[in-house]
């Protein structure tokens, strides 16, 4: 039988790997090995994930951890390619814009492997931001682009990549966030926290832009605090962020803010228990814009630029910037009744995972069924 082989590094890649996982082993015409690079190490930050969207353990674990972009990303490559010459995989699959996924689509190309890159074609246009660069060199290298929606296609073509290794095949990401949403709320997340359907905000944060940067950190953490005058936030906080609070001496302060709740990073069903029942979000996250749009909770992002420019389009995102000021009138506006309201994109449906392993079949010259990305 022909073998895909997956990749997983970071937090954002697991929700995304689980429903392409879980499709191809549902209709068995194929078989998968899942690697795990160890970027992200914390069980916090990775093991909680693969209990609560129901994944297997990874077959292959490289324990690599953290470094510096050049030392994580080398650190992959050198394992990698250990890995890929003796499982032979007959497609490496990738997911996202993390170190993890440059690594492993950079090894396979040498390797002459082909590659799959899940969520192909999104572009903030940020050439600073280390996932842009991550996008724009896995999409050249890459035989198979699967975008999440239209604009994605559009880059690709305008970039000069053929239109025939295009396929639009939707959001598999929101494949796991329906099939957990239920299960979410019925955990007793809101009432642990003390807190009330719609009466809180929830807060994301841990781009390097963002929180390496003492005096956009701390402009975003004042915003924050007026927002806390009004209604609860609470804040999970990324190792990163909890790493620079306390380099700044901010965390006394932080605790003593009346309304704003710094928490530990959550798993993924207590944080969809609580994104859903939010009655706003602030995120510097690429996942959390496309969540919040489908959950239809006003969001709003705190960068200069998106790469998922639909959230905002036709969803629920605002995309603010860092600015205090315009964070908080933004912010008051929302509460004050005036947030978007939103649609949800096309083919944001549940069945990405199913269009995906359809896609690798027909790839790998197995199976015989319709695609139903064609439909
Ligand atoms: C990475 C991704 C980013 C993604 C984010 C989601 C890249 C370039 N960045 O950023 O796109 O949005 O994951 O979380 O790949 N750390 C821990 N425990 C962990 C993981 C990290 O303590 O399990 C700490 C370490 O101090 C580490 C720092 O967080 O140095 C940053 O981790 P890293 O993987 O380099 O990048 P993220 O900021 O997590």
């Amino acid at each position: 039988m022909k073998k895909v082989l997956h990749i997983v590094g970071a937090r954002p890649n697991f929700m995304k790997v689980a429903p392409i996982h879980r499709a191809i082993s549902e209709r068995g015409s194929l078989t998968q090995t899942l690697v795990h690079t160890g970027q992200h190490y914390d069980v916090k930050m990775s093991d909680v994930f693969f209990t609560d969207l129901g994944m297997p353990a990874p077959d292959i674990h490289l324990g690599i951890g953290s470094g510096s972009h050049a030392e994580q990303t080398a650190k992959v490559m050198i394992e990698l390619e250990k890995v890929f010459t003796s499982e032979k995989p007959d497609l490496v699959s990738v997911v996202g814009d993390v170190n993890s996924t440059l690594a492993a689509a950079l090894v396979a190309a040498k390797m002459g492997i082909p590659i799959s890159h899940v969520e192909a074609g999104l572009r903030s246009f940020d050439r600073t931001m280390p996932e842009e660069i991550n996008r724009v060199l896995t999409d050249r290298i890459s035989d198979l682009l699967l975008t999440p929606s239209a604009d994605a296609d559009a880059n690709l073509i305008r970039e000069g990549l053929e239109p025939a290794r295009i396929r639009l095949v939707g959001n598999v990401m929101i494949d796991s966030l329906l099939a957990a949403r239920e299960k979410a709320l019925r955990l007793p997340t809101l009432s642990e926290l003390g807190l009330e359907p719609r009466g809180y905000a929830v807060c994301t944060l841990h781009r390097a832009s963002n929180v390496d940067d003492a005096k956009v950190f701390s402009g975003l953490l004042s915003a924050l605090s007026h927002v806390a005058s009004r209604l609860p936030v609470v804040f999970p906080v990324h190792p990163r962020t909890r790493k620079r609070i306390s380099e700044l001496g901010l965390a006394a302060t932080l605790e003593r803010t009346p309304g704003l709740r710094l928490v530990d990073p959550m798993g993924y069903l207590e944080f969809l228990a609580l994104t859903s029942q939010a009655r706003l979000a602030f995120t510097d996250s690429g996942g959390l814009q496309e969540e919040t749009t489908v959950l239809g909770i006003p969001c709003l992002t705190v960068r200069e630029n998106t790469e998922r420019p639909i959230t905002v389009d036709i969803g629920t995102n605002v995309v603010v910037g860092t600015d205090p000021v315009r964070i908080q009138q933004t912010a008051d506006r929302i509460l004050d009744g005036h947030g978007k309201k939103g649609r949800i994109p096309d083919r944001w449906d549940g069945r990405s995972g199913e269009r995906i392993a359809q896609e690798y079949e027909q790839f790998l010259g197995v199976g015989n069924t319709p695609r139903l990305a064609a439909v």
